[in-house]
């Protein structure tokens, strides 16, 4: 557990916090709520308003949108007042926009890291201005972890073993080699990274899964065809793609279309998301298998933001519970889908 708050606040929350090194902001505050007088000429508790600046990657893909959705709506439910930048998928946009909240001494930063590495610097410069700082969505690789007080996100590595062992099962009796192509996610970053681990971990136990070709395709559906496109001309028999997200898997989806090709029977194609479309095209049997990663993450930050400020314990990692589906279950699920 990690607890952060706001300085100025009770004492014993302030020692509790330094004792656990957190820090407060530079306004020389360190509590949610401060004393005003009241008409009876007592004093009043009133709560302050919080100010969240969320650095979020880009609008690459429908993942991406709904998740944009769910942070803005919630932050509004929530009374916050919320700075949101849109980096449009470029790490040195971050850390602007990072360093901005910390000149306008936001309460709060959160950040959807584009990529893994290279955050030390402007958390350092976070974390001495007072500013916490929650991971969502995405991790980070610093080896410090006193400089953010959570991450809220799903297990990418547990997506990528959940596709790899739906695949060796389909192949569990394969007598021949299965050619498997592999549209990888924003070089560099977590959900790439990790769903190329945990899939690989997992396939490596039946030797006839062959990964012949691996790329990335950006998260985007147009550069998800544009790879395909090249991944057909390049090899004869593909037999399995398995795309980092849907909007790949929908961009290669066109592209195999374009070859003459079935998707979902030629090549059995598995992707990760479920969003709406990809959900839309599992259930006409495009694609075959479908790890869900949810992006309706603004409800469980707004509560993370309110207990960071309020120097409540926070859980050191959050990770959002999710499921699988294949075409049959997709069609189950659609008409209910919220994104
Ligand atoms: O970080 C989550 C990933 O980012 C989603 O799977 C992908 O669609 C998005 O762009």
């Amino acid at each position: 557990m990690k607890t952060f708050g706001k300085m100025g606040a009770v004492l014993a929350l302030t020692l509790s916090m330094a004792m656990l090194g957190a820090c407060g902001n530079s306004n020389g505050g360190n509590t949610a709520a401060t004393k005003a007088p009241a008409a009876n000429g007592g004093t009043k508790t009133e709560a302050k308003e919080i100010t969240l600046g969320f650095s979020q990657v880009g609008a690459e893909s429908g993942w991406r949108s709904a998740n944009t959705k769910s942070i803005q709506d919630s932050a509004k439910e929530a009374g916050y007042t919320l700075k949101f930048s849109d980096a449009q998928q470029k790490q040195e946009n971050q850390i602007k926009a990072l360093r901005s909240f910390i000149q306008q001494k936001v309460d709060v930063i959160s950040f959807s890291p584009v990529v893994e590495s290279g955050w030390d610097t402007v958390l350092k410069e976070a974390k001495a201005a007072g500013i916490p700082v929650v991971l969502t969505d995405r991790a980070v690789d610093s080896k410090d972890t006193s400089l953010y007080v959570t991450f809220l996100g799903s297990d990418f590595v547990e997506e990528g073993r959940k596709a790899g062992e739906w695949l060796s099962e389909q192949y569990k009796d394969a007598s021949e080699d299965v050619n498997i192509v592999e549209l990888q996610g924003t070089t560099g970053s977590a959900p790439a990274n990790d769903r190329m681990s945990g899939f690989a971990e997992v396939i490596k136990g039946n030797p006839h899964l062959k990964v012949i070709a691996s790329q990335t395709g950006d998260f985007t559906r147009a550069k998800g065809k544009e790879v395909m496109q090249a991944f057909l001309k390049a090899n004869k028999d593909i037999d399995v793609l398995y795309a980092h997200n849907d909007d790949m898997a929908l961009g290669a989806i066109q592209a195999i279309e374009a070859a003459g090709l079935k998707p979902g029977e030629d090549i059995k194609i598995i992707s990760v998301d479920a969003v709406k479309d990809g959900m839309q095209a599992a259930s006409e049997g495009k694609i075959n298998f479908i790890v869900e990663c949810n992006p309706l993450l603004g409800p469980q930050l707004m509560q993370v933001v309110q207990d960071v400020v309020d120097g409540k314990p926070v859980e050191a990692r959050i990770v959002t519970e999710e499921s699988t589906f294949t075409s049959e279950q997709a069609k189950e699920a659609l008409p209910s889908r919220q994104y």
